[in-house]
């Protein structure tokens, strides 16, 4: 809702506008259909205006997910402001809970914050056998923390890779799910002069598959790619381009994320399923054999060729580049980013003294041996991490097709499948499912600001894949915060404070 029409100019604008969208248009936002909410914030009553279930699309599929949980503060109503926002101004904070691939339903006020169970719980694919999405430092709901601080929050609903209807065709497969957020976004945008908060300042987050939903919503704004998607669901006709991503841990460039793992990984041969958090705690170690051994070998091998194809640059100028052997200024700078991490915790006062393969003098990490924290990280999937050989992993079924639950999506894995009649993925949806084909092309509106971070722990995917994006983005000139929280495994929302900050500096 923005102030910049006045007086009678506003009413006529206001009617002309109204009377384009009755043309064709059932997506116009209906102010009245909404209840008020008493929720209890940090002990204090917040009453919001909720409009749930909002079908953001006119031609939906699906509407247990095609649909938008819109929040305002409802002091916005009564002219007040929160913490300098008001109604016009407020950014709009938009959280998917989107994980695994999983469709997703929006997330709401009243969810105890954890983003729907994958399987029941447990990811039953081959490499992720933890319950999702590692949540354990999720301790309040975070709309309901954004709405106290003063943001208006959108969350929409996605489909995904499991989606299936009576005929057995699936219909979440790849891109459908980062289309129908990208068709939320224009819903919000389409009706921003009714609804609360600035459809300019969208701010995305999310954690994960969706913090990979996030960043490519901040990374393919607009772009004509995705427009015949757009059409085939009915979504408005306007832009999706948001002004900032929140990403935690994305589960992206999963074309080249198995080379990433492995580059990382690669002589870790013990590994653990899942995390430290899930059933999966208790499961014993197993050992990557002979064959696996080899492909992490043969992928590792391919990391370096990657890296230096971007020509990615530090903070002064310097290329970031790998050797033949793996090493280089690309991995010096991960290091120092690792042990930026470290030296923030231990100014917080955290314990780092069972952390041995940190060099600490004078009170300060000064280095770190880069092979024993690896291996105090630990190996969680099997090589490929993520195009699986079999057609296992999660993300082969997100690149499945109305009839193929799974597809290959590298050529690699084509080439090496154990499967009789594998098939890849068409290039062109990978390519749409990748940020890192969009950053700063000439026909996107990439988000101006970034906030990306991994945790020091998380093993979920190769530290170089949030590493890569942060720096291709900071080197197109986009704001970038990117780090890696000490310690922190697959998760997300566990720095809301500091998130919700970021988000006033660049709101306001
Ligand atoms: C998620 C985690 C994974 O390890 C993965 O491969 C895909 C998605 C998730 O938590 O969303």
């Amino acid at each position: 809702m923005k102030n910049t029409i006045v007086g009678l100019f506003c009413f006529i604008s206001l009617f002309s506008c109204a009377q384009e969208r009755k043309a064709g248009s059932g997506l116009n936002f209906n102010p009245d259909k909404y209840e008020i909410q008493i929720l209890t914030y940090n002990d204090k009553e917040i009453r919001v205006r909720a409009f749930e279930k909002i079908v953001y699309v006119e031609k939906p599929v699906d509407t247990t997910y095609q649909v938008l949980n819109f929040y305002v503060p409802e002091e916005y109503y009564r002219n007040k402001s929160i913490n300098g926002y008001n109604a016009q101004n407020a950014p709009i904070f938009f959280p998917n809970q989107v994980g695994g691939y999983m469709p997703a339903e929006p997330g709401s006020t009243k969810l105890n914050n954890f983003r729907p169970p994958i399987n029941g719980g447990v990811v039953k694919d081959n490499n992720q056998q933890r319950p999702q999405g590692g949540l354990e430092d999720k301790k309040e709901n975070t709309i309901l923390k954004a709405l106290s601080h003063g943001y208006v929050v959108a969350s929409a609903g996605a489909r995904g890779r499991t989606n299936k209807n009576k005929d057995g065709k699936y219909y979440g497969k790849a891109p459908a799910g980062l289309v129908d957020l990208k068709a939320a976004i224009r819903y919000l945008k389409l009706n921003d002069r009714e609804m609360p908060g600035n459809a300019d300042k969208i701010i995305s987050n999310g954690t994960s598959a969706g913090g990979a939903m996030s960043a490519l919503l901040g990374a393919t704004g607009d772009n004509p790619d995705y427009l015949p998607y757009l059409k085939e669901i009915g979504a408005a006709e306007t832009s999706d381009a948001i002004y900032a991503s929140s990403d935690y841990c994305p589960i992206t460039n999963l074309d080249h994320a198995d080379a990433a793992y492995e580059w990382q990984f690669f002589g870790v041969n013990d590994y653990k399923k899942g995390g430290l958090f899930g059933p999966q705690a208790d499961t014993a170690t197993e050992t990557l054999n002979e064959r696996q051994q080899k492909v992490s070998l043969e992928l590792k091998n391919t990391f370096p060729a990657y890296i230096n194809s971007l020509k990615l640059k530090d903070e002064k100028g310097n290329l970031l580049t790998l050797d033949n052997s793996g090493n280089g200024s690309f991995k010096e700078f991960l290091k120092a980013k690792v042990i930026v991490s470290a030296n923030v915790a231990l100014k917080a006062g955290t314990d780092l003294s069972e952390r041995p393969f940190l060099i600490i003098k004078n009170g300060i990490v000064t280095d770190i041996n880069w092979d024993e924290y690896i291996r105090y990280m630990q190996r969680q999937k099997t090589p490929p991490a993520f195009d699986a050989l079999d057609l296992s992993a999660a993300e082969n079924t997100e690149f499945g097709t109305e009839s193929f639950d799974a597809k290959h999506f590298t050529e690699y894995s084509l080439k090496n499948t154990t499967v009789s009649n594998a098939v890849i993925a068409d290039k062109q949806i990978v390519k749409m499912m990748n940020p890192m084909n969009y950053i700063g092309d000439a026909h996107t509106k990439t988000a101006k600001y970034w906030r990306i971070r991994h945790g020091s722990k998380d093993k979920d995917t190769g530290l170089a894949i949030s590493a890569i994006l942060a720096v291709r983005l900071a080197n197109q000139c986009y704001h970038v915060d990117y780090a890696l929280p000490w310690d922190k495994h697959h998760s997300g929302d566990y720095d809301l404070d500091e998130l919700f900050h970021w988000i006033d500096q660049i709101s306001k």
